[in-house]
C-alpha cells in the first residue's frame, strides 16, 4: 500500500470514529409541543392507540430507555417528526369528521397489513402488538362514526364483529355486481394521461375487503402480468406492465344481515412502469367514478398528493396493499 492512500486510510478513520462518538454524546430533542384536543374515543379504542401509535402520533411520546442508546436518537426523531406531521393525534380537533374518519380508515388498514406500528418498532416495544380484539375496537368504532351506515347495519348483528364484517367471494358472486354499462362509449381519460381500462373485468380476482365507513366492498383484480408475478412470487417490485384495479360497490345490509353489492361506485387502476411512472415511484394511477365514469383529479397531480401519499406506508412492498398481505399469509 502507498503512503498517500494509508494516510488517507487514517483520516476516514478517525473522521468515522469522531462522527460515532457525536451520534453518543449529542442527543436531538423531541419537543412536546401542546395538545390542543385530544381523539375523544371509547376507552378500548384508545388504549390501542395510545400503547402502539402514541410515541409517534401524538405529542405525549415516552422514549423508553433503549431508545436512548447509540444512533438510534436519531432514527427515533425523525420517525417522531414524521410520524406527527402525517397523523398527530394530539391535534385531531383540526380535523373535521370527514378527514377524522380517512385517517381511522387509514390506520386500521396499516395495522391489519402490518405496517403500523413499523415492524422496527413493534420489534423493540412488544405492548404494541395489535391483536384481533384491538382491530375489532377500531373497526366498530369506525362504523359508529358514520350515522348511516351504523344505523343501516343496526339491526344486523353480522356488523358487530371484526370478521363477520368481512364480505365473503361467495357472497359476491351470489349477489352479481354491476359493472358500469361502458363497452360502447367513449371514457375521458385520466387527468394523467392513463385510459380508461375496460379489459379489467376480464382479470382475475387477488382479493376482496370493504371499506366499513364507507360502506364499499371492493374487489381487487390484476392482470395476466400480476398473476404471473404472483405466482413465480416476484412481487417486490413487481414487474413492468403489472396492473391493478381496485372496483368498489356500495353496501347493502338484507333483512337478515345479509351483506350486498348495491350500485357501482368507482374504478382504480395501478400500472407498473419504472420509467415511465418515475415521478409517481413507478406507478400510474387513475380512478373513475359513478356509472358515468368520470375521470377523478382536477389535475395530473391527484396520483402524487391522492394516490401515492396513502400508499407510501407499503412503501417496502412497493407501494401495493394487497397481495404481499395476501403472500405474506402463505409464508411459513
Ligand atoms: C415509530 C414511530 C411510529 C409508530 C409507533 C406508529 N407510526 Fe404511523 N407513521 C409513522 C411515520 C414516520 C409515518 C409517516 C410515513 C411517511 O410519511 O412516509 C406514519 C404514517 C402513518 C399513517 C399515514 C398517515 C397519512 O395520512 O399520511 C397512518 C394511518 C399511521 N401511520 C397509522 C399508525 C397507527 C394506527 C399506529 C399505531 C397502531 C402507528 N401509525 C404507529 C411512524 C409511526
Ligand atoms: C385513504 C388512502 C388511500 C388513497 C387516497 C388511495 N388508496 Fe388505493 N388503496 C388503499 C388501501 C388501504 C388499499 C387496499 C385495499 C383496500 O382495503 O381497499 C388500496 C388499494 C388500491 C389498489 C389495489 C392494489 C393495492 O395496492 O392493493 C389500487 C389499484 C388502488 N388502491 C388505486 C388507487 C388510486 C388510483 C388512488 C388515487 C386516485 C388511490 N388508490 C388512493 C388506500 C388508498
Amino acid at each position: 500500500m502507498n503512503k498517500h492512500l494509508r494516510k488517507g486510510l487514517l483520516y476516514v478513520g478517525v473522521a468515522g470514529a469522531a462522527g460515532l462518538a457525536g451520534l453518543y454524546f449529542v442527543r436531538p430533542q423531541i419537543g412536546h409541543p401542546p395538545i390542543t384536543g385530544d381523539i375523544a374515543a371509547p376507552a378500548e379504542v384508545e388504549s390501542v392507540l395510545r400503547r402502539a401509535c402514541y410515541d409517534c402520533h401524538s405529542n405525549e411520546t415516552h422514549l423508553a430507555w433503549f431508545d436512548h442508546i447509540g444512533p438510534a436518537p436519531w432514527i427515533v426523531s425523525r420517525d417522531v417528526r414524521a410520524g406527527r406531521a402525517a397523523m398527530n393525534f394530539s391535534h385531531w380537533d383540526r380535523l373535521n369528521d370527514a378527514q377524522r374518519s380517512g385517517k381511522l380508515f387509514e390506520a386500521l388498514n396499516q395495522m391489519q397489513f402490518g405496517a403500523m406500528p413499523p415492524p422496527s418498532y413493534a420489534s423493540l416495544h412488544p405492548e404494541a402488538k395489535i391483536s384481533d380484539q384491538d382491530l375489532a375496537a377500531l373497526r366498530n368504532y369506525l362504523v359508529a362514526l358514520t350515522p348511516a351506515l351504523a344505523a343501516n347495519t343496526a339491526g344486523a348483528a353480522s356488523t358487530s364483529s371484526a370478521s363477520s364484517t368481512q364480505v365473503t367471494a361467495a357472497t359476491l358472486e351470489s349477489s352479481s355486481p354491476k359493472a358500469p354499462t361502458d363497452a360502447k362509449r367513449d371514457v375521458a381519460p385520466s387527468p394523467n394521461g392513463i385510459g380508461y381500462q375496460p379489459d379489467y373485468k376480464n382479470w382475475e380476482t387477488i382479493s376482496v375487503s370493504d371499506r366499513v365507513d364507507l360502506g364499499q366492498t371492493r374487489v381487487i383484480l390484476g392482470n395476466d402480468v400480476a398473476v404471473k408475478a404472483i405466482a413465480d412470487k416476484r412481487t417486490n417490485p413487481w414487474p413492468d406492465g403489472t396492473a391493478f384495479a381496485k372496483v368498489a360497490w356500495s353496501q347493502v345490509t338484507d333483512a337478515e344481515g345479509n351483506v350486498h353489492t348495491g350500485d357501482f361506485k368507482t374504478v382504480g387502476f395501478m400500472i407498473k412502469d419504472a420509467r415511465q411512472y418515475a415521478s409517481t415511484s413507478g406507478w400510474g394511477f387513475a380512478r373513475w367514478h359513478g356509472e358515468e365514469l368520470k375521470p377523478f383529479g382536477q389535475d395530473a397531480s391527484f396520483a402524487g398528493t391522492e394516490c401515492l401519499n396513502c400508499h407510501k406506508p407499503m412503501e417496502k412492498y412497493d407501494f401495493v396493499f394487497t397481495a404481499p398481505f395476501n403472500l405474506a399469509k402463505k409464508q411459513p
